[in-house]
């Protein structure tokens, strides 16, 4: 007998894994251009990464079901159950053992391109947009911080990649996947997420880009 066909249901937003594969590009990307010297290309990336992490923290906040931080943030004891096999009420999204990934990968991120903004020798060589904003012994502190901070970067992105491979090559759970359609199959009687909702996905988006914009510029007074 035929087998019925699968049915797939919604588990991320677009924007949510659009800004997640640019995450990927764009740190390698930061690294690359700054092993090469690449300034140019090194601070306008770095600025559209700054625009994408702002944009997925207010997701995170307005953003679909599974993209919002209150519905897989949980406790470290619910974290734990979960990694002990325990039921823990876990459906579709980020397992409590993934959120943890997730806010440490953006706050690590958002530490260095903060760091970013204001590294660099305003005498010898590239600046971050808010650089005159500190003193140039400040500056070269916080450039060597940035400097040594990626291994905790590429450390951070390292230690999420070993997880995602053990699920996907010993659990055989398709994370991958579904991360880049957006859809997997069916679960019981769970409901795939709500349709995005653009208005909110634009106005983050002018939210974030209008800051980036405003930084890159060097924060003048707005009045
Ligand atoms: C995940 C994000 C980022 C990573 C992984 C990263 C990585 C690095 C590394 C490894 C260096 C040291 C390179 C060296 O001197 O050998 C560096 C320097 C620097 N970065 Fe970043 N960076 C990031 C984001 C940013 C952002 C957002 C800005 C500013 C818009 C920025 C501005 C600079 C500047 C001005 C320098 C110093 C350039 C110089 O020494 O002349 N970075 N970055």
């Amino acid at each position: 007998m035929a087998k019925a066909p699968t049915r797939l249901i919604k588990v991320w937003d677009l924007p949510l894994r659009l800004t997640k594969w640019s995450f990927v590009g764009l740190v390698a990307a930061m690294w690359y251009t700054a092993e090469n010297s690449l300034w140019y290309w090194h601070t306008r990336l770095g600025m559209v990464l700054f625009a994408l992490l702002i944009f997925r923290i207010i997701w995170g906040f307005i953003g679909t079901r599974t993209a919002r931080f209150r519905q897989f943030v949980r406790s470290p004891p619910a974290a734990l159950a979960y990694l002990r096999g325990k039921e823990t009420g876990f459906t579709i999204g980020h397992n409590p053992l993934g959120a943890f990934a997730v806010l440490a990968l953006i706050a690590v991120m958002l530490a260095q391109v903060m760091m970013g903004l204001f590294a660099g020798d305003p005498y010898d060589g590239a600046t971050g947009p808010l650089n005159s904003l500190v003193g140039v012994m400040t500056a070269d502190t916080i450039t060597d911080l940035h400097e040594d901070f990626l291994w905790v970067v590429l450390g951070m992105a390292g230690l999420h990649i070993i997880a995602v491979s053990i699920y996907t090559f010993i659990k055989r759970a398709n994370l991958i996947g579904p991360m880049i359609t957006g859809k997997r199959e069916e679960l019981g009687s769970v409901e795939g997420i709500e349709a995005v909702p653009w208005g909110r996905a634009a106005i983050a988006f002018a939210v974030s880009t209008g800051l980036a914009l405003w930084i890159w510029l060097g924060a003048p007074p707005l009045t």
